[in-house]
């Protein structure tokens, strides 16, 4: 998707996503966050944060920056930031995630949930997340990734040219987030709902 695209579809997407797209998803969310929040860890980085759905679960002590490019999603977030008092939420920025404005290894661990299929120049995002992670911290995504076979994998061409209507590619191969040269694969699974979203983990080589 082009960064308009990404605007016009996500000031659609934000009165609606909590009951919709939002609510289906929060199995992944709490994954991603409950890993984190098991790290020895202080700063966090969550891209795309979108409405903040997984900011509330954050625990206490961390500091959390959240950057979203849709000022739609991001009055949402700040709602929440201001409504349930999220102490541990540092600040909410919008940001275009190709150009992070943070200093190299300026985060412990850097989350990226249903982010990465909408982005434009997904590669080029991959690599900011690992600049301003610091060696040996964590990145965690999740995402649906495309299958090669089955019903859902025809499902998943069929509605391909719809990306800028949905906001998201269903074709989305992993292999596009698995080329930076500095991260490396610790776990990944399979997440509700119906094993369709995978819950992926990376950590940032300290070499
Ligand atoms: C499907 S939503 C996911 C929101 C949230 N992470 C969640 O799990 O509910 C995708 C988000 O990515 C944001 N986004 C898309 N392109 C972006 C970019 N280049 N920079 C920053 N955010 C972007 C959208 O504005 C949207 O809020």
């Amino acid at each position: 998707m082009d960064l308009d695209a990404v605007k016009t579809s996500y000031a659609r997407w934000a009165p609606i996503y909590d009951r919709t797209f939002g609510a289906i998803t929060n199995a992944g969310r709490r994954k991603a966050v409950g890993h984190i929040n098991g790290l020895t860890a202080e700063r966090v980085l969550e891209v795309g944060v979108g409405t903040g759905l997984a900011l509330p679960h954050y625990r206490a002590g961390l500091r959390v920056t959240g950057v979203d490019f849709s000022e739609d999603m991001l009055a949402k977030a700040r709602a929440k930031v201001r409504d349930m008092g999220l102490a541990q939420v540092e600040t909410l920025r919008q940001m275009d995630a190709r150009q992070l404005d943070f200093p190299d290894a300026s985060f412990d661990a850097v989350a990226a949930m249903h982010v990465i299929s909408v982005v434009p120049e997904p590669e080029r995002v991959m690599a900011e997340i690992a600049r301003v992670c610091r060696p040996g911290g964590h990145i965690v995504l999740t995402n649906h990734f495309a299958r090669d076979t089955g019903a859902l994998a025809l499902a998943e061409r069929l509605t391909a040219p719809l990306a800028n209507l949905l906001g998201w590619h269903s074709d989305f191969r992993i292999e596009r987030v698995l080329g930076q040269p500095d991260l490396e694969v610790v776990e990944q699974s399979r997440l509700p709902p119906l094993g369709m979203m995978t819950f992926l983990v990376l950590q940032k080589n300290t070499g």
